[in-house]
């Protein structure tokens, strides 16, 4: 979203105009085009999407879902209030996304369900995942929310399993404020779906406006000159004083906890106002991806030849988007305190390895591969507003870091 879309939208919001955007069946109808499948229905998270899609699958109580340990916290949280089980298994180190062979041996009696990430807009190995599940009668769903427009031999992900969801929330390739999108190849999943969204109520105007300066305030504070010397500064000496106070600013539900009711806050209906944000956001997407790919590439071709186990390796026949492009730096602070000095801020993610977190300890099973990468990847920024020579500025820099 651009600050200009950010700015008219309060303003909107401000003259009281929430209900007056653009229908959002328009927005669906664009989304369902875009991804190449029949329809789609806008929510108002990803979370709320998985929520909605797995009380409609109505799987019995205690029934294991398997995923991946890297992603929001809420996702567990909403296995978890619908009575279900989480069953963590470890990614593949070159692809960071669901190992096949992990997931193979994993899946039992009790499997109804499995939740796959493509994290970081990397496809996941989805042909090996389809038949494994397929035959078994599992259901399959994807986290498509950092692969918009990835795809696997020409499919978009989101797309190969029962249904699919991407989160239409700040930073993401397309933003509305916050929101959601849910696709599927099950009619009557996705008219079950779509019945229990047209009964929730409607956004209210303060909720977005709340939404929308947060994200105003992001927009504004990401923004390259003021990231560099205002915010990542900041952040770093926040983030030593209080690291609650940081993920507070960062996240929903900061405290990591476990939810005991799904928050009233989170069950609204897509608002036209955001409809008018995503479309706007569709016809840029296209020409994002091309330029995130390319920066991609330049940073594979010109660190591949001395690095290669330190890049991304995705599986075979995919196109990936790289909404964050990893790389490992076991060095860790060492690495971000050279890129810093050569004026490059690098940053680990902020996705916890839920696995290991307090509150989901009754899970905790160890997923050594997973744990290690939430440590020691850096991404490096790729992002469509930056030039090829700030990428390639970026590889020497990086080159330089390798060579000592
Ligand atoms: C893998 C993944 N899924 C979902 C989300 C966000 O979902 P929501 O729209 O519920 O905030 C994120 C946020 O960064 C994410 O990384």
């Amino acid at each position: 979203m651009t600050k200009q879309d950010l700015l008219g939208a309060m303003f909107k919001l401000l003259c009281g105009k929430l209900q007056a955007g653009k229908p959002v069946a328009l927005f669906e109808k664009e989304c369902a085009a875009m991804l190449g499948v029949e329809r789609a229905v806008a929510a108002s998270y990803a979370r709320t999407c998985l929520y909605h899609l797995l009380k409609a699958l109505n799987l019995p109580q205690g029934s294991e879902v398997i995923l991946t340990p890297i992603t929001i916290h809420d996702m567990i949280n909403v296995i978890l209030l619908l009575g279900l089980r989480p069953r963590f298994v470890d990614i593949d180190p070159k692809t960071y996304q669901i190992d096949p062979e992990a997931l193979e041996s994993a899946i039992t009696s009790r499997t109804k369900a499995i939740l796959v990430t493509h994290l970081f807009g990397i496809p996941s190995p989805m042909d090996r995942v389809v038949s494994l599940c397929e035959p078994k009668g599992i259901i399959v769903l994807e986290d498509a929310s950092h692969a918009y427009n990835a795809a696997l031999n020409g499919k978009p992900m989101g797309t190969f399993g029962d249904a699919g969801f991407f989160s239409l929330s700040s930073l993401k390739a397309l933003s509305t404020g916050y929101g959601g999108i849910i696709v599927g190849r099950k009619r009557a999943l996705l008219d079950q779906v779509s019945h229990s969204l047209e009964k929730l109520r409607k956004a209210r105007t303060r909720d977005l406006l709340d939404i929308m300066v947060k994200n105003t305030i992001v927009a504004f504070a990401t923004q390259r000159a003021i990231f560099s010397c205002l915010t990542f500064p900041a952040i770093r000496t926040l983030d030593k004083m209080s690291p609650t106070i940081v993920r507070k600013l960062q996240t929903d539900n900061p405290e990591l906890v476990r939810l005991q009711e799904f928050p009233d806050t989170w069950l609204w209906q897509f608002s036209p106002l955001q409809s008018e944000l995503g479309l706007k956001g569709i016809q840029r997407i296209k020409h994002d991806d091309i330029k995130r790919r390319a920066h991609a590439q330049i940073l594979l071709d010109k660190l591949g030849p001395i690095a290669p186990e330190r890049l991304p390796h995705p599986p075979p026949g995919s196109l990936s988007v790289y909404w964050r492009f990893p790389f490992r730096a076991p060095e860790g602070s060492q690495f971000a305190r050279f890129m810093s000095d050569c004026g490059i801020d690098v940053t680990t993610t902020l996705l916890p390895c839920c696995n290991t977190l307090p509150v989901f300890k009754e899970f905790h099973e160890p997923m050594p591969h997973a744990e290690r990468a939430v440590k020691e990847v850096y991404f490096l920024p790729a992002e469509p507003s930056l030039t090829d020579d700030q990428i390639h500025g970026m590889a020497d820099a990086v080159t330089r870091f390798l060579n000592g």
